[in-house]
């Protein structure tokens, strides 16, 4: 019987992982300059959560969740962080203790979605979420640390698409009059817009159908039903986004697939790299009715999660250089002990060294080091261990040099670090 990873759960083997770790440090770099500190929850929460929070109607909560029963207890395998980081955040009452909360998170999330390029069922998101700042100058200054990051990240074509909901008074109403606008044309809506107007009528505008986005075209704007203070924030945040001259498009069409989003609604998309259809590389918004609604104090947040698949998409398929490292080639049973020993200060000292234990011949090992890109080869063999000492190969100049087995693990660190990782 032959074994395969489950399609859309995708394998990230250590040839590649160094580009993830790269992107999760320019991540964690940039948010933690920003006030942000990391919270962990689990993978699997109760179904009931997601249903209420993301809301029963939506994409994800319909289809494509990985959701099953254990002993009476409902769970599902976390399709999104945002449920799981607002419920820690009011089950341990944080409200209390701190008027503004910053938190970031990375993690697989998981969809039962039909897999394809930049869509997979294991994905992995690294988001934000901001507690306690209702204001628009918070949403502005996330866009654009945003649309920093990406840029030293090396993503082209960016473009931040953004828009607002309203208040969830604003958001009511607009549905009813969109229901109402759209209910006599039912019959001339494709199948899908068709059954979201009865469910989530908000989802018919972004529908891509041709059919659906001309009838959409004429339906009621949801920014004429803004009160003052929705057209406040609005106006602030555009405000916000000019004075920091960080350029977006007003998208009228975007509401996003979740029911917790209030007022602002952004996303940014790529032109760039391998992307085909899905080129939203995150998506975020405002949900300042959502730790109430999942019973903690009346607090407003906003967040995003971006999909670090679809930013590796988007980004340079190279991966980044690994520090210098020393190769230590054994010849003989003693030598390997010596190499063991030797090894291990070496590592105590701030080396970073690869012992080759096989016991193949010394031109192999040589080949070895030569092939991993080791910066020097340590060879020891029985006359070494006799005298107490190390011959060391510089594989780039190809020099060598003999040292004392007591100076070499001080020396050949200082060697490495004098390097440094090349750029
Ligand atoms: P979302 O739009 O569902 O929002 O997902 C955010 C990002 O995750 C997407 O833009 C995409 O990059 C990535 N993503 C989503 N589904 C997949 C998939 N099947 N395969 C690959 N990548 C995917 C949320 O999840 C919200 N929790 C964001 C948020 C945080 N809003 C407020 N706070």
């Amino acid at each position: 019987m032959e074994f395969k990873h489950v399609p859309g759960m995708d394998d990230v083997l250590p040839a590649d992982v160094g580009r993830w770790q790269a992107l999760e440090r320019e991540f964690r770099t940039t948010v933690e300059s920003y006030g942000y500190a990391e919270v962990r929850t689990p993978v699997i929460e109760s179904t009931h959560l997601f249903v209420r929070s993301m809301g029963e109607t939506t994409d994800v909560v319909e289809k494509e969740m990985y959701s099953f029963s254990r002993s009476d207890e409902e769970l599902t395998v976390r399709p999104e962080g945002t449920a799981g980081a607002v419920r820690a955040y009011v089950e341990h009452h944080v409200a209390a203790r701190e008027p503004v909360s910053r938190w970031y998170y990375l993690g697989p999330m998981f969809r039962a979605e039909r897999p394809q390029r930049g869509r997979l069922r294991q994905f992995h998101q690294a988001g934000c979420e901001l507690f306690g700042d209702a204001g628009p100058t918070a949403d502005a200054e996330m866009i654009d640390m945003l649309v920093g990051m990406l840029g030293r990240l090396g993503v082209a074509g960016v473009t931040v698409h953004l828009n607002s909901l309203g208040s969830g008074d604003t958001r009511a109403r607009y549905r009813d009059a969109l229901t109402a606008y759209l209910t006599p044309l039912a019959d001339r809506l494709s199948e899908t817009s068709r059954r979201r107007l009865a469910h989530n009528p908000l989802r018919v505008l972004d529908s891509k159908e041709e059919a659906d986005r001309a009838l959409v075209h004429g339906a009621p704007k949801l920014h004429d039903l803004f009160d003052d203070a929705d057209r406040a924030h609005w106006t602030g945040l555009c405000a916000a986004l000019d004075a920091l001259g960080t350029p977006y498009v007003v998208d009228p069409t975007l509401v996003r697939g979740l029911d917790y989003y209030t007022r602002t609604l952004f996303e940014i998309r790529s032109t760039a790299g391998d992307l085909g259809a899905q080129n939203t590389l995150l998506g975020g918004g405002r949900y300042d009715g959502m730790v109430r609604s999942l019973g903690g104090p009346d607090a407003p947040g906003i967040g995003f999660a971006m999909g670090l698949e679809r930013i590796l998409l988007a980004t340079p398929d190279s991966a980044p250089p690994r520090a210098p490292f020393a190769f230590v080639a054994t010849l003989g049973e003693r030598a390997r002990h010596a190499g063991l020993v030797l090894s291990r200060s070496l590592r105590a000292a701030g080396a970073r060294v690869e012992l080759d234990a096989r016991g193949t011949s010394l031109k192999s090992q040589l080949r070895r080091a030569d092939s991993l890109g080791a910066a020097l080869c340590l060879v020891l063999g029985d006359g070494e261990v006799d005298r107490r000492v190390v011959q060391v190969k510089d594989l780039a100049a190809h020099s060598q040099e003999e040292l004392t087995l007591d100076a070499a693990p001080l020396a050949i660190a200082e060697r490495l670090a004098a390097r440094g990782t090349p750029q």
